[in-house]
Order: structure tokens, then sequence, then C-alpha cells
């Protein structure tokens, strides 16, 4: 018989238009299962709000993987406040949505906490927190862990370091070319460093205003889409998600993928697709993990700086046991880690 499949369904949903804003806010809690659910609030434009819901379910089931892969005692969640195609917000509109979005997470008492994803950032946090004090990421002044863009950049380094030596032989980042796509927050600490770190590079952002990032770091500006199928070594998807799909990956001519943009797949098959074209792909769940485990081992366990950036550094250890384990078991990198999640969540349940 029919039956609906609850095992992956998520615990709350949150809908609610606004009361002072008059937007659409989602908050959803995929798992609790190892512990409070975390991801961050993004504020982005989508054609209707029910996009901006589809979003949101996946991107919080996604970070339940992510925490489970980083090792924290943390599930999986999203707030995704979802703005009409065009509009932008004001000082005034801004806080008020960020007060909507911290009453609908206050309501949830501690089962979920926010932090700073697309759209948000670190003054933000302050706001929410006027609502709930589950907001990860205030500026450091403000009691907070700080800005986590930097740490999330780390973790890619970590994990570019990690996927070179397993696809090439070799750690040696000045020895490969890089495609940046995407020069925000993240992408753009990450095009800084592997500048520094003599790699070959190529950039490209929808905002013509960030060429001057790249100018800096040495790197060929393209368009987007010839960042997208340039000819490297790696290419760094360090935008929005949903590049890789059945359309583009034969149009692809790196040898490797890694990079922070979340749900980098538009469905899982096509992580099988990337394999039969011999292109190695680092799971997004394991590559952007720096922010949150950075956060949550200064806010929660009160480690120093120090102590969480060495354990944004063991993203590179995991992310080699999931290309090997991959390798060894004749599977793709995304099955691996999406197992080892699981089997994660699953112990942390009993
Ligand atoms: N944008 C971060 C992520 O998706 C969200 C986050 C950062 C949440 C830090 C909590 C703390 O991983």
């Amino acid at each position: 018989a029919p039956h609906l499949d609850t095992e992956s369904m998520h615990e709350h949903v949150v809908i609610r238009r606004g009361v002072r804003s008059g937007l659409p806010i989602v908050v959803a809690v995929h798992s609790t299962a190892l512990g409070q659910a975390i991801g961050g609030c993004r504020v982005a434009q989508y054609p209707h709000w029910r996009d901006g819901l589809t979003d949101a379910l996946r991107l919080s089931a996604a970070m339940s993987d992510k925490c489970a892969l980083a090792g924290l005692p943390n599930g999986g969640g999203k707030t995704v406040v979802a703005l009409p195609p065009g509009r932008t917000l004001d000082t005034a509109a801004r806080r008020a949505v960020l007060h909507d979005a911290g009453d609908a997470i206050a309501g949830l008492d501690g089962a979920y906490a926010t932090g700073p994803d697309v759209g948000t950032g670190p003054d933000d946090m302050v706001t929410i927190a006027e609502r709930t004090p589950h907001a990860f990421c205030r500026p450091v002044h403000a009691g907070g862990s700080g800005d986590s863009s930097g740490h999330t950049a780390v973790g890619v380094l970590a994990a570019l370091h990690a996927l070179c030596a397993e696809r090439f032989g070799s750690a040696d980042l000045s020895a490969r070319s890089f495609a940046v796509l995407g020069l925000g927050r993240v992408g753009g600490h990450v095009l800084r460093m592997l500048a520094d770190a003599g790699a070959t590079l190529v950039a490209a952002d929808i905002d013509e205003g960030r060429r001057m990032l790249a100018d800096t770091a040495g790197a060929a500006w393209t368009s987007p889409q010839d960042c997208l199928t340039a000819a490297v070594d790696v290419l760094v998807p360090a935008a929005l998600g949903g590049l890789l799909t059945p359309h583009t990956v034969p149009t692809l001519r790196c040898a490797a993928i890694a990079g922070p943009a979340n749900n980098q797949l538009d469905t899982p098959a096509t992580a099988d697709l990337l394999h039969q074209h011999g292109i190695l792909w680092a799971p997004d769940i394991i590559v952007s993990a720096g922010g949150i485990i950075h956060a949550t081992a200064v806010e929660l366990h009160r480690e120093t700086s120090a102590q969480a950036t060495a354990r944004v550094h063991g993203i590179a250890d995991t992310l080699t046991d999931i290309l090997r384990t991959a390798r060894a078991t004749g599977s793709t990198p995304a099955a691996a880690a999406r197992s080892r999640a699981r089997h994660h969540i699953e112990n942390g349940r009993r």
C-alpha cells in the first residue's frame, strides 16, 4: 500500500506573514535528533513565497547532514524571508522583517537557532536577537562570535587542499587553476586566499561591481557562464545553489568541484552524472561547514577562536575520508556523505 515517507520529514515548519513587514517568513526545523537545530537566515528574492518555502525545506534538511558530518551535537534548520522579485529593503523594512523572523524563532523555544546566510550578516543577528536569544554570529563587541564568512572560507581552503591531494596527487594549490563563481562574503575571501596560495584564477559574479576583487587577486574576470564552463582543475561554486544540473554538467571542463554554495546539485541524481563525467564532486555539506563549526565551538562550547579554527581545519580529514570511502566502495562522494550522515543521526537518536 502507498505510504507517506515520514522518515526524512521535517519536525516543524512555521510559515507566516510577518505582522510588521507583511512579508512571508518561513522557519523550517528539519531535525533536532542530535540537538538544537541550527541554520542561517536567508533574505532573498523568489518568484513566489512557495519557492522560498521549497528552498527552506531543502536547505534545512541539508543542514541536518552538514551538522552530522561536522560532528556537531546539532540538527538542521533554516529561515527564509521571501522577497517578491525586484523588492529591496530599506532600513526600517529590514528591521521589521528581522523582528518578524525573530518572533517566529522565539516561538520555537530554543528548538532552533539562526545565524547569518545569503542576504544577512552579523548586524542583522543583533536585530533578530532583540526578539530571541537564539541567534549566532552577532559581532564580537555585541557578545557573539562575529562574522562567520572568513571561517567558512578557511574550511573551503582546507577542503580544496584535501580534494587536490586526492584528485591530483598533491595538495599544492600553486600548481592548480580554479574558477571561483560568486564573489560574495565567502567567495571573496576564498578568492583572496587562493591568490595568496599562488593559484591560477578565473572569477565571476553577476555583480560587475565585484570585478575589483578579481583584479586585486590577479584573477581573470569572466561572465558567470564562462566561469562555470572554464577549463580549470577545480570549479569553486560560491554563489546560489542549483547550478549543477543535467543541462550544465555536460558543458563542464573542470576535473573537480568544491565550494561553499549550499545545495549545488539540482537533484541527488546529478551526483551520479558528475561521476559518469569523471568529475570529482566534494559534497557541499562538508565543504561549507566552517561557519557553523566555528560559531558553535565559540558560542556553545566556550572554546577560543584558535581552538575553533583548529576544528574548522578538520574539514580536510572529513573530506579525505569520504572521498576515499567513495572510491573504495565504488559509490559517489555524495552517497558516501549521505550514508555517513544518516548513520550519525540514527546513532544519535538511539
Ligand atoms: N550560513 C550558515 C550555514 O548555512 C549558517 C550559520 C552560520 C548558522 C553560523 C549558525 C552559525 O551553514
